[in-house]
């Protein structure tokens, strides 16, 4: 299972302090000289869960090669690229719960803040590090979102290697127990089996099969250095199960992800339709923009979420969505929250070393599935 690095580890690796010009007090901790931003990197929470059997998760690997002096986009994408790598994350890279078809097609953006640049990929099969391509697609492109075959010729042709099937024998036997509770309803009309394989994936994360946070799951990793440029990334398999082709708010710039260099940065994860349908990340990055804080920032963008919620089939018995969003943001000056619609989690790392918090919630309790 993976296990968070806590606070404790993270100092005595000294990696805390490597880049970061820290002198030590009379009592051995850390003081950070007074800069103009407080260096940070904020993520979901499997930011600080898998390591891909090495000593780092994806915050402390960023923490570190930002503050090392790394380029913030490379450091955060080689965080990512551990949770993209270790098939125990199912919702990302090699290991993510394949679409409908048993096919695993991957998503991901990343945005530069100071070069103003972006780039992302979409329903990319084969490659196990999208975002590695999307910073392709970013640095040697003049576009900002490539596309299934289109993308993954895009990949092969620079060198990345392509495989014939990123499923693992955990996502496989997870997908064919999909598709076997699903199979008497494959001559229903296009709605009734659509709901039935939404219906047939949430009873599985009911029953614990697949943990809710992988259903839709998501990286999103964002950082700003001790300069104050932000920058972010996102990476996904997407949702369960999908209808082939489908493209959530992962890839979407404005969506997934959306970073204004002279601001913050937010992204997300959870249901993509709630967020795409109101460009949630760029929303806050607006409200941040406006003066307001992290934290209200991502509860307005949260509370449009809510508001916007309004079909049956996605309400509970109390009226309330049947599903999870979260955002991490971080402002220029390195403040940042981790928010969500229910009870949450999210990773950061500071110079203080790395943490599991919980978001603040919209909304009381857990995601009623
Ligand atoms: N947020 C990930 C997805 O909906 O694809």
């Amino acid at each position: 299972m993976p296990v968070p690095l806590n606070r404790r580890d993270f100092v005595r690796s000294g990696a805390a302090a490597a880049g970061l010009g820290l002198t030590a007090r009379a009592n051995g901790a850390p003081a950070v000289q007074s800069r103009a931003s407080v260096p940070v990197v904020i993520s979901s929470s499997n930011g600080n869960s898998y390591t891909h059997d090495g000593k780092e998760t994806c915050v402390v690997r960023a923490f570190r090669l930002m503050t090392e002096g790394t380029d913030v986009l490379d450091a955060l994408i080689e965080g990512v690229n551990i949770v993209e790598r270790d098939p125990q994350d199912t919702s990302v890279g090699y290991g993510g719960l394949p679409n409908a078809d048993g096919v695993v097609q991957l998503d991901s953006c990343c945005m530069h803040g100071p070069k103003k640049r972006a780039g992302g990929v979409a329903a990319l099969e084969g490659v196990r590090i999208p975002s590695l391509v999307a910073k392709a697609v970013l640095e040697q492109t003049d576009h900002h979102l490539l596309v299934g075959a289109g993308a993954q010729t895009f990949a092969r042709q620079l060198g990345f290697t392509v495989e014939d099937d990123l499923n693992t024998p955990e996502s496989r036997r997870l997908w064919l127990e999909w598709k076997r509770r699903i199979d008497p309803e494959h001559f229903l009309d296009p709605e009734k089996r659509a709901r039935a394989g939404a219906d047939a994936g949430l009873a599985m994360v009911r029953e614990g099969l697949i943990d809710g946070a992988h259903y839709f799951g998501t990286i999103n990793c964002n950082g700003v250095n001790t300069r104050g440029e932000v920058c972010g990334v996102t990476t996904t398999s997407g949702l369960a199960w999908k209808i082939p082709g489908r493209v959530g708010d992962s890839p979407i710039l404005g969506a997934g992800l959306y970073v204004d260099g002279q601001v913050g940065a937010a992204g997300s994860t959870g249901r993509g339709e709630a967020n795409l349908f109101g460009l949630c990340s760029y929303l806050v990055v607006e409200q941040l923009r406006q003066g307001k804080s992290p934290k209200d920032a991502g509860m307005e963008a949260l509370r449009r979420i809510k508001a916007n919620t309004i079909e049956t089939r996605l309400l509970d018995d109390r009226g309330q969505p049947r599903f999870q969003v979260s955002f991490y943001v971080v402002n220029r000056a390195g403040q940042f929250a981790g928010v969500s619609l229910f009870e949450g989690d999210y990773a950061v790392c500071t110079a203080n070393g790395p943490e599991t918090r919980p978001t603040e919630a919209l909304l009381p309790g857990k995601a009623n599935w």
